[in-house]
């Protein structure tokens, strides 16, 4: 048994067929994540990887196929309504008021959290330190590896136990790619269940604790990340 197969899954995905106007996109795609784990989709371009987090999130139609989270089905759920269950989503295309302070965002991303903001404020600062010394400052003069911090930290002012995060390290160095992969990490030790969307499948397999990889709509390969890394057949897949 893998060492994440030993807790229940919080979100599970299965069967899911979906897509757009036109043709399913989706064909049966699942998907699992787990308290205080990290899960990955990987698979080239257009494979279908935002198209499943966006179902899973209810923005597109699921014509097949259910979404559970903590065992309750909440296939077609509206996304409004998954957030406040607990399901936090990072599109791929990076949504911060850039003319809103660093607090001001978290604050926005608070909107809905009906516990203490002051003390969860308090917690996300010291998940994001750099954060916090630069909470007076415009979201849109930082760099876009802090920017992809206060996006993150945002999400995590809803106080989620499930976040989906859509390419959080799309056009970052190397550092800040590994930097936002070192609070995913720290994210996760938290207790959340992260499912990320990842390019860099090296990378992405150094952190992850499980790997969903996805070609032409469908799961082609899944397992352990520590099982699939280093295998000549993951990297044939991904180029496509
Ligand atoms: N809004 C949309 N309307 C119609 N088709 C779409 C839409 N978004 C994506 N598609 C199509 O769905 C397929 C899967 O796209 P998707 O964005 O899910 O891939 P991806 O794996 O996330 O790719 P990438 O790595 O480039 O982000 C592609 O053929 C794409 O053209
Ligand atoms: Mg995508």
């Amino acid at each position: 048994m893998s060492e994440a197969a030993e807790t229940a899954p919080i979100l599970v995905a299965t069967g899911i067929t979906a897509g757009y106007d036109g043709p399913p996109i989706l064909d049966g795609v699942g998907v699992e994540t787990y308290p205080g784990k990290i899960s990955v989709i990987l698979g080239p371009n257009g494979a279908g990887k935002s198209t499943l987090a966006k179902a899973i999130m209810g923005l597109i139609n699921v014509s097949q196929g259910e979404v559970r989270l903590r065992g309750e089905v909440v296939t077609h759920t509206p996304p409004h309504q998954l957030v406040r269950k607990g399901v936090g989503y990072l599109p791929q295309m990076l949504n911060i008021f850039d003319e809103l302070s660093v607090l001001e965002n978290l604050h926005m991303g608070a909107y809905s959290f009906k516990g203490d903001v002051a003390q969860r404020l308090d917690r996300v600062f010291s998940l994001f330190p750099d954060l916090a010394a630069d909470k007076r400052k415009q979201a849109g003069q930082l760099s876009g590896g802090q920017q992809r911090m206060v996006a993150l930290a945002r999400l995590l002012m809803t106080d989620p136990v499930v976040a989906i995060l859509d390419e959080p390290t799309a056009g970052l160095s190397p550092i800040y790619g590994d930097r936002v992969w070192n609070q995913i990490t720290e994210v996760a030790a938290t207790g959340v269940a992260m499912l990320i969307v990842e390019q860099n499948a090296s990378v992405a397999m150094e952190y992850a604790d499980q790997c969903f990889i996805l070609a032409d709509g469908r799961n082609v390969l899944s397992g352990p990340a520590r099982e699939l890394a280093g295998r000549d057949e993951v990297a044939q897949i991904l180029v496509g």
